[in-house]
């Protein structure tokens, strides 16, 4: 199984992953000599793919991610574009407030592109981050120690929280559709933690900074990682 992982924020980069294995992983910055350059450009994918000597009938899956609730940025959208999957969504019950969402991170592609042209090299935000109301508020973190951990995973097991980190996608490369993932920003930090770690459990908290408002604010989102899954 062929897995295309794409960074599309600052730091752009993409990951090929062969039947489970890393196998070649470019940061844009490198090809473009422009530090910290956001948007994913469709030929370095095809770039990576020739590297790992994959072809792009072979892919299977996309998966997209971008940073703090900067657009998934694309350099060129005739050749590599993301729609939101509403037939597969309703399959898994998700809702309309998950393609709002993705929506969001859309829609400033455009903007993206004439400042990647200008040499504008990122765009710092965040995400709104799902805080469930039990975590806002004076005691905020120093609440984790007083709950039980079924309190925790009930919590984490909230709808709104769960349907909001995973969004099924079609992807658009190089004239063919494939299936596709877009991932939150924090969930991805998370993901990429909890399988590197040799736990099998474990809390994971994501928190970094940037924010769409005041562009000092901190945000983060807390998960739950059992095994093979997040
Ligand atoms: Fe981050």
């Amino acid at each position: 199984m062929a897995v295309v992982g794409i960074s599309c924020g600052h730091d752009a980069a993409v990951s090929i992953i062969d039947n489970g294995r890393l196998v070649c992983h470019f940061e844009r910055e490198r090809f473009q000599r422009h530090r910290h350059v956001a948007a994913m450009a469709p030929e370095l994918i095809r770039t990576a793919l020739e590297h790992t000597g994959i072809s792009s009938d072979d892919i299977d899956l996309f998966c997209i991610t971008t940073t703090q609730s900067s657009a998934y940025h694309t350099t060129n959208l005739d050749r590599l574009n993301f729609n939101y999957d509403w037939d597969t969504a309703e399959l898994l019950g998700n809702n309309l407030f998950c393609k709002k969402s993705f929506d969001l991170l859309m829609k400033t592609n455009e903007l993206r592109r004439q400042n990647d042209e200008k040499k504008h090299d990122f765009v710092y935000n965040c995400e709104d981050a799902y805080f469930p109301d039990e975590w806002v508020g004076e005691k905020s973190l120093a609440q984790f120690s007083e709950m039980t951990k079924r309190q925790i995973m009930a919590t984490l097991n909230q709808k709104a929280v769960k349907n909001a980190q995973i969004q099924p996608i079609k992807v658009k490369f190089l004239g063919n559709t494939y299936p596709g993932i877009a991932v939150k920003h924090q969930l991805s930090h998370a993901a990429a933690a909890f399988y590197q770690s040799p736990f099998d459990s474990s809390f994971v908290f994501s928190h970094d900074n940037g924010d769409t408002l005041t562009h000092d604010g901190y945000k983060g989102v807390s998960f739950f990682g059992v095994k093979a899954m997040i």
